[in-house]
Order: C-alpha cells, then sequence, then structure tokens
C-alpha cells in the first residue's frame, strides 16, 4: 500500500462514517470523508475533534444525490491518489407510513439511499478495474432485508442496496475488484436515538444480543472485507445485527 491509496467514505463524518474512516485509517489508507456541502461548519469541527483524537483524515464535500458533485469530488480525489476502497455509507431517513407519505419523502429517500450509491460509484469503478484492486462496501439495513413500519421508502432503497452490490460485484469480479453490502441492525447512532419512544425500546428489547450495536461493530465489518484476504467474497450481504434478523 502506498500513501496514495486513498478510502472514501460517503457520510463519513456521521455516526457509522467516523468509525469506518477510523478504522480505514488504522488499516493504512489515506482517508477521506465525504460530506453535504450544507454541512461545512460541522464537518470542520468534526475534523477538529478527529485529530485531537490522533486520527488525520481528509474532508471532501459532495452531495451524493447529484452526479455532477460526484464527478467534481473524483476529480479532486484524483489529485491526491487513487480510491481503492470505497464506503458507500451516506443514508438519510424520511419515516412516515405510507398512507401519509408525501413524494418529496419518497424521493429523497431513494434518491440519497440509491442514487448515491450509482453516483459515487459510477465515478471509480473503471479506475480500480483498470488497477485490478477494488474494495466497495455498500451500507444498506436490516430494514432493507425484513422492511420496516414506517419505512416503505428507506426499506425500498436498502433491498435496492443489494441488488445493486450484487450487479456490479458480477461485473467486477474478474478484475480483483470486491463488492459486498453490510446490513447494520439497530447500532447507536442519531439516527436510531432519534425513533420515537416505545418503538425504540420495543426494537431494542428484541435483539436477542441484548444490547444496540456500536458503529465500531460496523467498521470492524468493514476492515474484513475490506481486507486483501477477503479477495474472496463479493456480492455478498453481511448482516451485523446482534440476531435481531437471521435467515
Ligand atoms: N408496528 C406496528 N404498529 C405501529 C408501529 C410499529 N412499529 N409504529 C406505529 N404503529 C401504529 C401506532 O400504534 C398507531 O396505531 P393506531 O392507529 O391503532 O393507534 C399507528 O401505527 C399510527 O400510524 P400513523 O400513520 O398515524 O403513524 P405516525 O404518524 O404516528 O408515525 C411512524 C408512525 C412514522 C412509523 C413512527 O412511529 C416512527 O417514526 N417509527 C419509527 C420507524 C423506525 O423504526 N425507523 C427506523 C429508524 S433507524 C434506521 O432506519 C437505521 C437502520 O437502518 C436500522
Amino acid at each position: 500500500m502506498t500513501s496514495s491509496d486513498l478510502a472514501l467514505v460517503t457520510g463519513g463524518t456521521g455516526g457509522l462514517g467516523t468509525a469506518i474512516c477510523r478504522a480505514l485509517e488504522a488499516a493504512g489508507y489515506a482517508v477521506f470523508a465525504n460530506y453535504h456541502p450544507a454541512e461545512q461548519a460541522s464537518a470542520l469541527a468534526w475534523l477538529d475533534s478527529q485529530k485531537a483524537d490522533g486520527f488525520n483524515p481528509g474532508l471532501i464535500a459532495a452531495d451524493v444525490s447529484d452526479y455532477s458533485q460526484c464527478e467534481q469530488m473524483a476529480a479532486e480525489l484524483a489529485t491526491a491518489g487513487s480510491v481503492r476502497v470505497l464506503v458507500n455509507n451516506a443514508g438519510i431517513v424520511r419515516d412516515s407510513t405510507l398512507k401519509k407519505m408525501e413524494p418529496h419523502q419518497w424521493q429523497a429517500v431513494i434518491d440519497v439511499n440509491l442514487g448515491g450509491m450509482y453516483n459515487v460509484t459510477r465515478q471509480f469503478i473503471t479506475p480500480m478495474m483498470d488497477a485490478g484492486f477494488g474494495r466497495i462496501i455498500n451500507i444498506s439495513s436490516v430494514n432493507g432485508q425484513r422492511g420496516q413500519f414506517g419505512q416503505a421508502n428507506y426499506s425500498a432503497a436498502k433491498a435496492g442496496v443489494h441488488g445493486f452490490t450484487m450487479a456490479v460485484a458480477r461485473e467486477t469480479a474478474s478484475k480483483q475488484v470486491t463488492v459486498n453490502s453490510i446490513s447494520p441492525g439497530f447500532i447507536d447512532t442519531e439516527m436510531v436515538q432519534t425513533i420515537p419512544e416505545p418503538q425504540r425500546r420495543e426494537i431494542i428489547n428484541n435483539i436477542p444480543v441484548g444490547r444496540v450495536g456500536q458503529p465500531a461493530d460496523i467498521a470492524n465489518a468493514v476492515s474484513f472485507l475490506v481486507h486483501p484476504d477477503s479477495s474472496y467474497i463479493t456480492g455478498i450481504n453481511l448482516p451485523v445485527n446482534g440476531g435481531v434478523f437471521m435467515h
């Protein structure tokens, strides 16, 4: 690995993203955390806190739902090195029962959680295949596997993530580029903390291991899949959910 081997984590400044960035830096990559351009102030504060903790990520802005911003992001990263690892982690929720869901709530979740995967991955797939190495990890969700009350938009997008994973894995396998999904269960991040009580309590009571997951549980799975020794694993969906859904 060289100092110009980059790892890009979309939504890298969030709860899961932070743990994933740290794990990839520990694995030797020069890590870039992508963030939404509207969140520059909080991204800069995040960067300060990472440095205070001894980490040294880069920051790169782009709205993943906007193809041209993703093209621009790729052009900027190309001046720093070659993206060898891409973690498509950016995601949003707009929870509502379907009978009340407005078109903008549907579209926003599809555009970020599913469209973003295309917009970002499309920028890096050819360079990875040309280089003969790449690791793409797409963050899906247990709710894409089993459906969640109030999340028709999110569950549809997250199920779509794994379809995307399998298709792209087939297209890239012969070039030593692996593409895998991770499906987190309920992880202790802002997204889960904002689930209203009592639904949150009921969810936690039904996790077989008896606790919500930690961001490090997901980062650990990312580390495993990006490792050079994981070259025979492609097109899978790795659930990391404390046993909350088994199939
Ligand atoms: N299962 C069954 N019934 C439920 C329910 C559930 N999980 N949640 C709500 N209901 C019922 C209510 O008891 C109520 O029933 P009655 O009409 O008989 O009184 C009815 O549904 C309310 O329906 P409304 O359409 O009026 O819903 P609402 O406006 O009150 O809001 C909701 C419903 C938006 C789904 C809200 O309950 C909610 O936000 N729930 C959390 C959704 C959730 O789990 N999100 C996961 C976020 S974490 C994440 O996404 C990360 C990840 O990847 C795991």
